[in-house]
């Protein structure tokens, strides 16, 4: 069953756990004036999914549901949540709506780089971060609490406690190299460098446990330590085929 936990003052995650895969996956709720969700995991875990957001909000005062790109465990729920949620609407990136549009048969709000969305007491601050790791990516900030709503970024392996202080981000490297979810550096640190002046102090990951305490490691970790391309599995090391 999907567990629930207030991670900052108003804000909720929501975890499920699929013990067969090698990560958790987490969405987020911002209970607030303008009651707003960051992810809908999969539509299979709608049913615990939706009685654990019930435990916070009423589903009918959903007003937003924010995709930080278009895959199953980020908003294969959207659906399901609309219907439930008949004034939410989906919020997503520009390269994002069209995918979006047409998924739902309804328009999304399409977001700008930059851009802020007052939910209530708090602000959402949306970043684009195309390729991080997918091309319509973007990432959410709710600056009155410094809380990072990270999606693929920050990933650690496991069913582990839902906060921690320690320092995984080898587990993390390690991770990225074996599935080979991030293209390219570039595209991290362009992100990166956009959200440098943020003062972000938790950081909600969709896979793993939240970060808190010295989150210095994990930054270094993925601006210095280049775990993008291929997967070790699946690198090339044949031939030259423009010899043959
Ligand atoms: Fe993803
Ligand atoms: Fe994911």
């Amino acid at each position: 069953m999907a567990t629930v936990t207030e991670i900052a003052s108003g804000v909720y995650r929501i975890n499920v756990v699929l013990p067969d895969r090698p990560v958790s996956y987490s969405l987020f709720l911002v209970d607030d004036a303008s009651p707003t969700l960051i992810e809908t995991s999969f539509s299979a875990v709608f049913d615990e999914v939706k009685m654990a957001v019930e435990s916070v909000v009423d589903l009918k005062k959903i007003e937003r549901i924010v995709v930080p790109h278009f895959e199953g465990d980020e908003c294969g729920g959207l659906n399901d949540f609309l219907a439930a949620a008949p004034n939410a609407v989906a919020v997503c990136s520009p390269i994002g709506s069209s995918s979006i549009r047409d998924f739902t048969g309804k328009d999304p709000l399409v977001i700008a780089d930059g851009e802020e969305l007052v939910t209530g007491s708090k602000k959402l601050k949306f970043f684009l971060t195309p390729y991080v790791h997918a091309w319509d990516s973007l990432l959410a900030v709710e600056e009155t609490q410094g809380t990072l709503f990270s999606s693929d970024l920050f990933i650690q392996p496991g069913h582990g406690k839902a906060f921690t202080d320690e320092d995984l981000s080898e587990q993390m490297v390690d991770l990225y190299k074996r599935i080979g979810l991030m293209p390219s550096m570039g595209h991290i640190r362009a992100a990166l460098a956009n959200m440098k002046d943020l003062d972000i102090r938790t950081i909600a990951c969709h896979h793993g446990s939240v970060l808190t305490g010295n989150l210095e490691p994990y930054y270094r970790a993925i601006w210095e330590q280049d775990f993008t391309g291929l997967p070790e599995t699946a690198a090339y090391s044949g031939p030259n085929l423009m010899d043959e």
